[in-house]
């Protein structure tokens, strides 16, 4: 049996888990800095990276004795090294070389999107593939053809802002605080979902796209009014919730409407969420209702393995076992795909 570390540090999460060959994970750490970023309403990349080299080591300590294991029981290292913030990703990257060549394992560099639909056959237990991957998170909102864990096709992806973008943006002109997802979800329980027609961009066209800028300027124009630029935070109350349940049911829609055109323009039978937004419950009951009206599995994993996080990198193993290594050159790539 081989022991794999892994590494996740592309955003504002200080990550490391370890797992075996088998796909059994034995500790997942995470460490979030959400106080740090708090106070700016978002990520600030020149903060993550200074978090990231404070908290790696002992984030890594902490899964090496939670899994059990020393670090002369690791036969792999594992690390997510694209996409993301690309001086985060440096220092996860740099210290997954640094303990692979120190400890004579092999590396293996693993795409972050993938690892979150990965996680989808981690929870799973089982495979899921040739399916339909679905990825939303703050950074991605994008549609992929799946046929296995390493070869993912682009369907489809967002012109401008990410899902989780769009969420974090709203609860920010609303005044729900960061990060926005969970707090705005928070807020819409209370609300109409109807109270406000907000547009689903994209959702009549069959091209597999998406856009949430105008979706989101159309909730401040509804906040503050067309000729204000940026009020108050509207108190709380019914008008606030109202915006909230109203933009949610919009985000949730297009995306459950695109995975509808996706599951019937590929004939697929499986769709596989992951990602941040994923952590909706609103968006996690319409998938569900949408997959048995169209007689497909859905597959999304539980909470703790939608946000980011180092267990997602099992991703690795399939690599590990073609002999996917990575070179001692390994380097952090900023982009998508
Ligand atoms: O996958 P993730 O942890 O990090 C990235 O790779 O980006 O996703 C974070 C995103 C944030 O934008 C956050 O607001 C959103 O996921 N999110 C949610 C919820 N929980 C987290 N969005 C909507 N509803 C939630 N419950
Ligand atoms: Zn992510």
């Amino acid at each position: 049996m081989t022991h794999f570390l892994a590494i996740e540090t592309s955003c504002d999460e200080t990550a490391a888990a370890v797992f075996t060959d088998e796909l059994t994970i034995l500790s997942n750490v995470v460490a979030s800095q959400t106080d740090l970023h708090a106070r700016f309403g978002g990520v600030v990349p020149e903060i993550a990276s200074r978090a990231h080299l404070r908290n790696l080591l002992p984030v890594i300590d902490e899964a090496l004795s939670r899994a059990g294991i020393t670090l002369k029981d690791v036969g792999c290292v594992a690390v997510h090294n694209t996409p993301g913030l690309v001086g985060a990703l440096l220092v996860g990257v740099s210290a997954a070389k640094m303990l692979a060549v120190a400890l004579g394992v092999p590396l293996v560099g693993v795409n972050h999107v993938a690892g979150h639909i990965f996680a989808c056959r981690l929870a799973a237990g089982r495979d899921i593939f040739p399916c339909v991957g679905l990825v939303v998170s703050g950074g991605h909102t994008a549609l992929f053809r799946c046929d296995n864990a390493l070869s993912l096709t682009l369907l489809g992806t967002t012109r401008d802002d990410a899902a989780g973008e769009a969420f974090d943006k709203v609860a920010a002109i609303l005044g729900l605080g960061f990060p926005g997802g969970p707090a705005l979800e928070r807020e819409a329980a209370s609300g109409d979902p109807k109270a406000y027609d907000f547009p689903r961009t994209f959702l009549k066209d069959d091209r597999l796209e998406f856009s949430f800028s105008g979706l989101k300027t159309a909730v401040l124009y509804a906040c503050h009014g067309q000729n204000v630029p940026k009020g108050e935070p509207p108190s709380p109350g019914p008008k606030r919730a109202n915006l909230a349940a109203s933009f949610q049911a919009a985000v949730v829609e297009v995306l459950v409407g695109k995975c509808r055109q996706a599951l019937r323009q590929t004939g697929l039978k499986r769709l596989a969420v992951g990602g941040g937004v994923s952590a909706n419950q609103l968006l996690r009951n319409r998938l569900a209702a949408l997959c048995e009206s169209e007689g497909a599995e859905l597959f999304i994993p539980p909470m703790s393995l939608c946000t980011d996080n180092a267990a997602m990198a099992t991703l690795a193993v399939e690599k590990w076992k073609r002999g996917e290594f990575a070179p001692p050159d390994l380097d952090a790539e900023p982009n998508f795909l």
